[in-house]
């Protein structure tokens, strides 16, 4: 398996590409630009090991106490050799070095410490590490669950990340797939809502708080998961907290649990994300305080694939050209696919379509387009106040197609999808390991 790393400093991430082009041994999840924001992607529990790049900080043995208490082995760059004592439990690395010989230093101190942590365990090692914060064991009966997981996300005003979530989720339904889908957004959470549920149970808060005692499985996120009966198929919600102020609740550990859980608990996993991917600026090396945008962090490491919902006029399109330049830095593994909504030609011109192609080519980044979802207020509104799906409310619509060609799934008399093309077929993009099966 990949070891999954975060980079301190240009240095360090400087040997981003060359350890990705080794496709393999280390998966870059993170790379941060100080100390601070480093300590809290290591909290999260995202990483088994950190690579330092050379003045980014001063290398003390706290500071490797720190990391190796939360499970992470540490790697330090050096220009040259390193002054002063080393460390114990600190691997050095020459920053000239190629990439294959890091990664195998990484690879190495992983082994070390996970050696190191298991004689402590035992009590017999001289070594007396802390491997008490490490995370206690998922309980995942089934074993590691093979279901795939969609984030939807976007950036901020409302460009309809929750109707393509909803809906996206409603055909993956339709067509056979059991569903699970979350309401992750700690800013304005409301898949509740949209599909009329009355209980105010804030069913993924419930979740991470079990899975943060530390067991945590199929069983309880089915006992946890409202079921809402749809036209042609059925989906499992765990809504979202019920008030902004609750985000604390969502602790992106716990999150990544249920997440792994979900991956044993249905095929597909649809999670409605948050906007915002700041790192929280008053955190400070001392604290373990909680990061408001942990939670939209942690599902987009996790998501095999990300969907990232734009809006379709002259605020949305520079909006998303911004969130997806903080989404390749904040997240290197998530590989979005781009998607308008609410194109009209009242906002970009005549042929709204090739307009957002064209500006797309002159100011977006390299990722193309992957699809166009007309904004359609009349079908929007009649599924709101249903509180359902499209599929439901306006199945012939064409904001409704759209999605549904998204989502890979066929809708006889839809737009020219190829007959017979199920989900099994639909190209999953992201996580390399999590491609079709
Ligand atoms: N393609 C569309 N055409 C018309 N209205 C839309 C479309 N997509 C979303 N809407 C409406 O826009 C509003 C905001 O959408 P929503 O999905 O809640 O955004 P977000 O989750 O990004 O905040 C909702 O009232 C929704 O019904
Ligand atoms: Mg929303």
């Amino acid at each position: 398996m990949s070891i999954p790393v975060i980079t301190l400093g240009p240095v360090a991430s400087a040997y981003v590409p060359g350890l990705e082009r080794l496709r393999g041994p280390v998966t870059v999840v993170r790379r941060c630009e100080d100390l601070p924001e480093l300590v809290a992607a290591c909290q999260t529990g995202l990483a088994r090991a950190a690579i330092l790049g050379p003045g980014t900080t001063d290398l003390t043995a706290s500071l490797v106490d720190r990391l190796r208490s939360v499970g992470v082995a540490v790697i330090a760059l050096t220009d040259g050799a390193p002054a002063g004592e080393t460390l114990e439990g600190l691997e050095y690395v020459a920053s000239t070095v190629e990439p294959a010989v890091l990664a195998e230093a990484v690879s190495r101190a992983v082994d070390r410490f996970d050696d190191d942590a298991a004689r402590s365990r035992a009590g017999a090692g001289p070594l007396q590490l802390p491997v008490a914060a490490a995370p206690p064991p998922v309980e995942v009966p089934d074993g590691p669950g093979d279901g795939r997981i969609m984030a939807v996300w976007g950036p901020s005003g409302s460009p309809g990340r929750t109707t393509v979530a909803i809906n996206l989720a409603a055909e993956l339904a339709a067509a056979g797939s059991s569903v699970l889908l979350i309401d992750a957004d700690t800013y304005g959470a409301s898949i509740g809502a949209s599909l009329g549920l009355l209980d105010e149970s804030a069913g993924l808060a419930q979740a991470c708080r079990i899975a943060d005692q530390g067991g945590f499985s199929t069983r309880a996120l089915g006992r946890v998961a409202v079921s809402v009966a749809i036209k042609g198929g059925r989906l499992r919600v765990l809504t979202g907290i019920t008030r902004p102020d609750r985000w604390p609740e969502l602790r992106p550990v716990a999150l990544g649990r249920v997440l792994d859980a979900a991956r044993s608990f249905v095929d597909v996993t649809v999670v409605d994300c948050g906007f915002c991917l700041e790192a929280d600026e008053e955190l400070s090396f001392d604290t373990l305080a909680p990061r408001r945008n942990g939670a939209t962090l942690r599902c987009l490491e996790a998501a095999d694939a990300v969907i990232a919902v734009g809006g379709a006029d002259t605020i949305g399109v520079p909006r998303l050209v911004k969130a997806l330049a903080e989404l390749a830095d904040a997240v290197p593994t998530a590989a979005p696919r781009v998607v308008f909504n609410r194109v009209r030609a009242a906002a970009v011109g005549h042929t709204p379509e090739a307009q957002l192609r064209e500006a797309w080519e002159r100011f977006g980044p390299s990722t193309p387009i992957s699809a166009f979802l007309p904004a359609d207020p009349a079908a929007a509104d009649r599924a709101l106040l249903a509180g359902t799906a499209l599929l439901e409310t306006a199945p012939g619509s064409s904001l409704r197609l759209a999605i549904a060609e998204l989502a890979g799934v066929p809708v006889r008399g839809g737009r020219g999808r190829a007959p017979g093309r199920r989900l099994g077929d639909v190209r999953f993009s992201g996580n390399t390991d999590r491609l079709p099966r």
